[in-house]
């Protein structure tokens, strides 16, 4: 029943279901047409981000920065597959989203992609590219009508909140990492950086583009990508084989605690993964979105898988850099030794073995019966994380491969063509494959007032001993 009173308390309730006002929702935005012109803009400045991320993580020494990347494209893929359905959404077929929709664009997301070292690189991404971007979606939710294009105006709403920590984070590195010699050095780059975008109507096409061939000066030598892994110099020793840390992990004769040290360990050699991960992704052309779409989620799910370790270390009162050696023997020879299908067969054979009993949650056992309720955590989440990934290797590598039992003896065969070869890196000089695991846990019973385990101590087994045990080696992905 409705009186004069209630009529009135539905004058106060929100209108148009709270998106707007209706003086708001009865401005002319974008027509479907201009709506959907930005949208692809936006689309290929993520996928172009997307890669120059991806391809670029492997050979980046420092760590953080290895770490960022990997974040920012799996945002980025994420937030492109958002814009392939919604243009999808418009009729707008074909969608036309796999080719560059200006050119002057796409040449200024290859002179990013080329440039030659760190501090070129920050200053493209973060201080041209993801600002542009953000500025892009920023621009078409404050003018697309909130009631007639609400689902654009939510997916840039979303995207704003992931771009403006992708821009925090590149300030900060670009405040540490920039040098102002560097940075002039650099002006000319910048302002053809500027012209390149004036040419193009700037990223959206928010403005009248020019015509003319673009210029450029990095990318007139485009940089090819390099699988050869580099870490910083906290990572010292990097071809170190000198702990195994499954031997001691699987022995029932050590206790728990000191093995969550070896989880920690474990955790931290996994920035292997997206050093491996990103090869395979930035040398594998032609697949559909939902494709890269997976396999950066697992990237950075293993770059996340790395950060646990770093942080169970630090919580642990443990100076990882000084106390432990994290190799790149894995990504190393992967790299650079098979093809990308043959890594990603790797990646599977390993990863669906450590589903059984010895794997995953074995790890979350031990964890459980650490007592330590953090690296509890960790290998709850780990496990968790395997799953997806065991199912992301059914659908991208099993699924193509058109056979369960021969994509596992293609992943058998070609982690047994690798070589890993531990007497060499020792006679060329490249370790001592010192052990350093004594040290380690003596820092750790200091740091928690215990007593050392003669035993635990007296731990002295590297991965030289089989070709089986080498095997091990990077069974943390
Ligand atoms: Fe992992
Ligand atoms: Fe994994």
């Amino acid at each position: 029943m409705t009186t004069p009173e209630t009529y009135r308390s539905y004058r106060d309730l929100p209108a148009v279901a709270g998106i707007c006002t209706i003086p708001e929702a009865a401005r002319i935005g974008y027509s479907v047409d201009e709506c959907v012109r930005r949208l692809k803009r936006h689309h290929w400045a993520m996928r172009r981000l997307h890669m120059i991320f991806v391809s670029r993580l492997t050979a980046e020494p420092i760590y953080e920065l290895k770490m960022g990347f990997s974040l920012h494209a799996h945002y980025c893929a994420e937030h492109a597959a958002e814009w392939r359905k919604r243009v999808g959404e418009m009729r707008e077929p074909p969608l036309g989203l796999d080719h560059a929709p200006d050119r002057a664009l796409d040449v200024f997301f290859d002179e990013v992609a080329s440039t030659r070292d760190t501090a070129a690189l920050l200053i493209g991404l973060y201080e041209h590219a993801v600002p542009e971007l953000l500025g892009a979606l920023r621009r078409h939710r404050d003018t697309t009508n909130r009631l007639v294009d609400h689902p654009s105006f939510r997916i840039c709403r979303f995207a704003i909140l992931e771009f403006e920590e992708i821009l925090e984070f590149g300030t900060r590195a670009v405040a540490q990492l920039v040098d102002n010699v560097r940075r002039s050095e650099l002006s000319g780059w910048k302002g053809l950086l500027d012209r390149l975008l004036e040419q193009a109507g700037q990223l959206d096409g928010s403005e009248k583009p020019r015509e003319g061939e673009p210029a450029r000066l990095f990318s007139i030598t485009p940089w090819p990508f390099d699988g050869v892994p580099q870490r910083d110099e906290r990572f010292r020793d990097s071809y170190n084989m000198g702990v195994h840390a499954e031997a001691f992990l699987y022995d029932p004769k050590f206790p728990p605690g000191p093995k969550t040290l070896m989880m920690f360990y474990k955790r931290l050699r996994e920035i292997d993964v997206p050093e491996m991960m990103a090869s395979i992704i930035a040398e594998t052309k032609g697949k559909s979105w939902g494709y890269y779409l997976n396999m950066t989620r697992q990237l950075w799910d293993e770059a996340r898988h790395a950060m646990m370790g770093e942080v169970g270390f630090v919580n642990a009162g443990i100076d990882w850099s000084r106390l432990v050696r994290i190799n790149f023997t894995w990504s190393m020879a992967l790299n650079t030794q098979l093809t990308p299908i043959e890594r990603h067969a790797v990646l599977y054979f390993i990863e669906q073995g450590l589903m059984p009993k010895t794997g995953k949650r074995f790890e979350w056992e031990v964890g459980t019966a650490s007592g330590d309720p953090f690296a509890r955590m960790v290998q709850d989440y780990d496990w968790a994380d395997e799953v997806l990934h065991a199912h992301i290797g059914r659908e991208w590598f099993v699924k193509p491969f058109g056979d369960a039992a021969k994509a596992i003896e293609y992943g058998d065969k070609s982690w047994t063509k690798v070589l890993i070869d531990w007497g060499s890196y020792r006679e060329r000089g490249l370790t001592a494959h010192e052990n350093w695991w004594p040290r380690l846990y003596l820092a750790w019973c200091e740091a928690k007032g215990t007593k050392p385990d003669p035993a635990v101590l007296a731990y002295d087994t590297t991965y030289a001993a089989s070709r089986a045990d080498l095997k091990d080696v990077s069974v943390s992905a």
